[in-house]
């Protein structure tokens, strides 16, 4: 529709027209469940903007049809919902995305995810979430693309808006992104969901803000404000935030959304002493569209007819959301090019499943692999034990729309690919123990599960798996956390594996055979005890459909592992928040020194590093150069190194580029990944890799607030990850 005619609209529509269009719900069945609690009027009903997580193309038609007959003006419904990682087909969860370092593989699973979930009536996905994350209590980092590095949240931002909304979002196979949770909702006190957040104004800038500014430089359509509070405001009605950062300094026009009842919850906050406050805080702030409170419905009207809030205000958020539904498409076909036919022929295909397959892959982490016991030797009898050897809760908690059925299990694939009279399986324990499981079920308000005669079930259980174990020239043990652990409102003050498994690792170290660990999880563990006892450690996170496969095409040899952590895992949960990207203190760790910045219980560094990960392969690093030692504005210098694939299995390597400017106006960061090349190797190939140095890279946040490069000395560190690196330096002398 032109603009001028979409101007006339607007100038036609109601004061409760327009307040409608801020409005969204989770279904127009307003008898049932959270929606009937909203008391919307049915007047009300007809005007709302958009609806939450309703999806499938039929039902979708069905809402739009019925809407659009009772709607004055026709303006037709956005659907909007949470495809986070896969609709139909379920990729592995965005953090093990980020691991695969290769933004072909997460441009690949984003793009399917849309097409399937374009296919089936979706208007705006809430993704990609680009919150930087350094503290693993937190349920969602399994939800964090870039994971604790601000590059690498910038690289995969950009990547998945890409994916997400292509050249054009009304066309097919692309809808409307929406970035979140804006802002730093990552940096939760304690790790615990929805709790404060509260930073200088420069770690905001330097660490939290680039991935979601890169995503709006690529065009994102639309914000999620988070939860959490910014300095002492909630993000939700957050003037300096909003306003200020969001629309002023980034330019930012599309729309920004509440969190879910993000608008009345500032009353819980107290920063709003009724839903009235609320409503005009918010609008004020700049948010244009209330997700699930009826906030703006009982209350935006009346604050504009009493002339608090100027109708220019209510008039730009509508047009906002207006522009969005003509930009896809909506006015003209309200249907959006989603239909059953397409539906069907695209959800689940085998196309979309061989996608799955190689992505999925790619983004496992090799963490240990002690006399390269991996990959399997053929021929050997293998023992499947542990529970999650055959299980099919492996999608990851965003995986509501998934498609559950044939969804194979680790115990099924080993046995078609080795057979079955060479797989010993056993289930070894449960994930957690009841009472574990009735903590999590209670706190929700959830009718907690009495387990019959635990205590010889779980005997049972063990002894089944010693006696497979005995039969077996080598174990695969599944283990994890169970998925209700991990993702939104899973906040844990404990990050070991569960003592039920432990315990089972325990017993199957007594048989002294070889211990493959396959981890299925959403956050970075504490593995020191997993590790020890553990002779190779594949981090798998939750892989989603193709997972089993996926796993096994690595644990067989058909995929040799490259992934890379992109966050820290620690040493003991006391340890967290823990990233490689921290500052060097005033006493840093030195041995056998007391008084430095340590704990006296644990090493003080990570268990894992940021960057590390393992291949089949041998990669050795040398011969690193660097052009000159002097870096010039309109002069950047180039740094050299030698890899070389020292065995005879070709594979991937993450080669990783990180700076350290040695002093600065104030302190910086012991490191920084500044980039990164994943290159492929042949057996015994050697490659030089150049990566190129520029001034933008030194650029930070001053002690003045500006974002400028400082003269000074700088170290250059390349390497497999953020610790193993060579290094040499130069000097920046700014003219
Ligand atoms: C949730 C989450 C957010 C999600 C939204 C809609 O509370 O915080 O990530 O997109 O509600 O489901």
């Amino acid at each position: 529709m032109k603009k001028e005619k979409l101007l006339k609209l607007l100038n036609q529509m109601t004061l409760e027209e327009k307040v409608g269009q801020l409005i969204q719900i989770a279904d127009i069945d307003t008898t049932t469940g959270p929606v009937k609690k909203l008391n919307l009027s049915s007047e009300m009903l007809f005007h709302v903007g958009s609806i939450l997580n309703v999806v499938g193309s039929e039902k979708i038609r069905k809402i739009q049809k019925e809407y659009l007959s009772r709607n004055r003006l026709k303006i037709p419904l956005l659907f909007m919902a949470d495809i986070i990682n896969g609709y139909r087909t379920v990729f592995p969860i965005p953090i093990a995305q980020g691991c695969s370092w290769n933004p072909k593989v997460v441009y690949d699973c984003t793009k399917v995810s849309i097409q399937e979930a374009e296919a089936a009536g979706t208007n705006v996905n809430f993704s990609p979430m680009v919150d930087l994350v350094r503290d693993s209590r937190w349920g969602r980092v399994m939800e964090s693309i870039g994971g604790e590095d601000p590059y690498l949240g910038k690289v995969f931002a950009k990547t998945m808006i890409e994916a997400y909304q292509g050249k054009d979002i009304s066309k097919l196979g692309n809808a409307a992104a929406c970035v979140k949770h804006f802002a730093a909702y990552g940096a939760v006190e304690g790790g615990r969901d929805y709790n404060t957040v509260d930073m200088s104004e420069r770690e905001f800038r330097q660490y939290y803000l680039p991935a979601y500014q890169a995503a709006i430089e690529k065009g994102a359509e639309m914000i999620m404000t988070s939860f959490n509070t910014i300095n002492g405001i909630p993000a939700t009605v957050n003037s300096w935030l909003l306003r200020k950062v969001l629309r002023e300094e980034l330019g930012f026009q599309g729309v920004v959304i509440s969190d879910y009842s993000a608008i009345e919850e500032t009353i819980a906050h107290g920063v709003s002493k009724d839903k009235k406050e609320a409503a005009y805080k918010a609008i004020m702030a700049g948010v244009d569209i209330d997700m699930m409170s009826n906030v703006y419905a009982n209350h935006l009207k009346e604050l504009v007819e009493e002339g608090k809030v100027p109708e220019r205000i209510l008039d730009e958020s509508v047009w906002r959301v207006l522009t969005l539904k003509n930009k896809l498409g909506l006015f003209e076909n309200p249907y959006g090019n989603s239909n059953k036919e397409r539906e069907m022929k695209i959800l689940k295909s085998k196309k979309n499943l061989q996608i799955a397959r190689e992505t999925t892959s790619e983004t496992f982490v090799l963490l240990k692999n002690e006399k390269e016991v991996l990959p399997l030797k053929k021929n050997n009898k293998i023992a499947l034990i542990g529970p999650y050897a055959d299980n099919i809760a492996i999608l990851g908690s965003w995986s509501m729309f998934s498609d559950k059925s044939k969804i194979l299990t680790l115990k099924e694939v080993l046995e078609s690919r080795i057979g079955c009279e060479n797989v010993l399986y056993a289930k070894g324990s449960e994930i957690l123990k009841q009472k574990e499981i009735n903590e999590i079920l209670e706190a929700e308000g959830i009718d907690s599960i009495q387990m019959e005669n635990e205590e010889a079930k779980e005997k049972e259980y063990l002894k089944e798996a010693v006696e497979k174990a005995k039969q077996a020239d080598i174990i695969i043990l599944a283990i994890g956390e169970h998925y209700r652990q991990s993702g939104e409102a899973c906040s844990r003050a404990n990050i070991e594996i569960s003592e039920i498994q432990r315990n089972l690792l325990k017993e199957l170290t007594k048989l002294n055979k070889k211990i493959i660990t396959i981890l299925f999880n959403g956050r970075p563990l504490v593995l020191k005890e997993v590790e020890e006892k553990s002779d190779a450690l594949l981090e798998v996170w939750f892989p989603g459909t193709e997972g089993a496969n996926a796993i096994l095409d690595v644990i067989l040899g058909d995929v040799n592992p490259s992934g890379k952590l992109t966050m820290s895992f620690p040493q003991a949960t006391g340890q967290c928040p823990i990233y490689y990207n921290h500052y060097n203190t005033g006493r840093p760790h030195i041995n056998n020194v007391r008084y430095v910045s340590r704990y006296q219980d644990i090493p003080t560094e990570s268990y894992y590093p940021f960057g590390y990960g393992l291949s089949y392969s041998k990669f050795e690093y040398s011969d690193l150069k660097i052009s000159s030692n002097h870096i010039k504005e309109d002069l950047p210098i180039t740094v050299s190194i030698s890899v070389k694939n020292n065995s005879k299995i070709a594979g991937k390597e993450v080669i990783q580029l990180y700076i350290q400017d040695l002093v600065g106006s104030c302190v910086r960061p012991v490191k920084e990944l500044k980039g990164f090349k994943k290159e492929y190797f042949e057996p015994w190939e050697e490659k030089e890799i150049t990566f190129q140095i520029t001034i933008d890279m030194l650029k930070f946040w001053n002690e003045k607030l500006e974002y400028k490069a400082e003269s000074g000395e700088f170290k250059v560190f390349v390497g497999p990850n953020s610790k193993d690196t060579k290094e040499c330096r130069f000097e920046f002398i700014n003219s």
